[in-house]
């Protein structure tokens, strides 16, 4: 496609979105037909996102938010980015999806790019990380299975962790509110995150695999300490179970490195991605080392959508920009840049925060006991701000990637200044 600045595909999307023959309808309809209409499974905002562009959405009142929950860390290149959009369309016009029966060259090219970037042997693709992470499952069950250790079927993961929502990876989940009421997929156990002698007393012959992220994300944006995943490598060796690793937030980018995992230089049997691979189009991929290549053999696992040609195109853009365009480069600078930010918040509004944590452009402002979170999230939110929450009681930063300092700078400014309603509420409210 040639080249047309970002004005031009805003210009040319605002004249398609006009084209539409939309009927107008209000915000107060619109949010009435999701309370009539969708399930009701999220707590939802009232609100009504529209567009977005950079590191900014805008909703149906024309209010413009800066967007640092990116989608959860997934719109790793913010929103409509020109290289990413011009991929998407050019891709969409000449081959979307065809049957995992055929291969298709962008899938193709996207195997062979990402395990190059990443170290790893093998991909196989499909469309979230709950799936990435249902097919690490079986996976690392059928590798014990293929070498005769039928007894090595449980997996142990961590209190806090999250790896999804399907009926499996929802009970590797470490939060039990998560869980309850869907009956127990067997064979969990579950430990404090970092803590290795827990570990060890629940490790045994039966283990198959050892679940666990780099930087736990819904759990609080707690960074592994030091030494654990190390030591999560020496006691899978010994138990010949196999170290498998959650990156569906930590990967591609977030945390200042492709993996999460490189910060310690530990080398994982599988890793999952998903959330910022395809910078906002749904794809997920595991990756495997040479030796698991042959476990998936035809007929035992598939995606109809997995790898398709659209997705896999909108990955390999945000894989170039990351590593060619020099974005991946910055992330670190810009991680410290956000924490420093966050912990000068932190030291204004003691009474408020108890401090900040994270890796890279992945950070959460903690908040005190009894400080409601919520509240806090709403009123970032009125103050043009748009974060997740995190653990219960943190405040969570994805921004894109792409964030520059100033954009960096305007968040905390107007965090600072959410925080400081947040107190006036609470001296008023006595
Ligand atoms: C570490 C981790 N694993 C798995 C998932 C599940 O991913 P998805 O919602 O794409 O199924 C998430 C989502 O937040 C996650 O953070």
């Amino acid at each position: 496609m040639s080249g047309l600045t970002r004005e031009e595909v805003s210009s040319d999307l605002d004249q398609a979105s006009s084209l539409e023959s939309e009927p107008q309808v209000s915000t107060a309809e619109l949010l009435e037909f999701g309370s009539k209409h969708l399930l009701g499974n999220y707590r939802q905002a009232p609100m009504v996102l529209v567009k977005g562009s950079g590191c900014f959405v805008e909703d149906s009142e024309h209010k413009r938010y800066l967007d640092f929950a990116a989608g959860v860390a997934v719109n790793a290149l913010g929103h409509s980015h020109l290289k990413l959009v011009q991929a998407i369309s050019e891709q969409a016009a000449t081959l979307m999806h065809v049957s995992n029966y055929f291969f298709n060259q962008q899938n193709l090219m996207l195997a062979a790019e990402l395990t190059a970037a990443t170290g790893f042997s093998r991909a196989f693709f499909c469309n979230s990380g709950g799936e990435a992470n249902e097919a690490m499952l079986k996976l690392a069950r059928r590798y014990q299975h293929n070498r005769g250790k039928k007894e090595k079927l449980r997996f142990i993961a961590f209190e806090n962790s999250f790896h999804g929502r399907t009926f499996a990876t929802v009970n590797l989940t470490g939060t039990a509110s998560y869980r309850e009421g869907f009956g127990e997929f067997p064979g969990v156990t579950h430990v404090p995150y970092g803590d290795l002698d827990a570990l060890k007393r629940v490790l045994s012959d039966d283990v198959c695999g050892i679940f666990v992220e780099p930087v736990q994300g819904e759990g609080g944006v707690l960074p592994a300490p030091a030494g654990f995943l190390q030591g999560l490598r020496e006691l899978c060796d010994e138990q010949q179970a196999l170290l498998l690793v959650d990156e569906v937030q930590t990967g591609i980018g977030r945390t200042g490195t492709v993996l999460g995992l490189e910060h310690s230089g530990v080398r994982a049997d599988v890793v999952t991605l998903a959330k910022g691979l395809g910078g906002g189009f749904p794809i997920g991929a595991m990756l495997v080392r040479e030796e698991l290549a042959n476990v998936l053999t035809p007929g035992t696992h598939g995606s109809t959508f997995g790898g398709n040609a659209l997705a896999s195109r909108a990955a390999r853009v945000v894989l170039e920009v990351l590593t060619k365009d020099g974005v991946l480069s910055q992330v670190r600078e810009k991680g410290a840049h956000l924490s420093a930010k966050l912990q000068e918040i932190a030291l204004r509004f003691p009474e408020l925060c108890e401090g900040e944590r994270g890796l890279g452009l992945m950070r959460g402002l903690i908040l005190k006991k009894g400080v409601d979170a919520r509240e806090a999230l709403a009123l970032c939110r009125e103050h043009g701000l748009l974060l997740t929450m995190a653990g219960g009681q943190v405040l969570r930063f994805t921004p894109p990637l792409i964030a520059t300092i100033e954009e960096l700078d305007l968040a905390a400014s107007r965090l600072a200044d959410a925080l400081a309603a947040l107190r006036l509420r609470l001296i008023s409210a006595g």
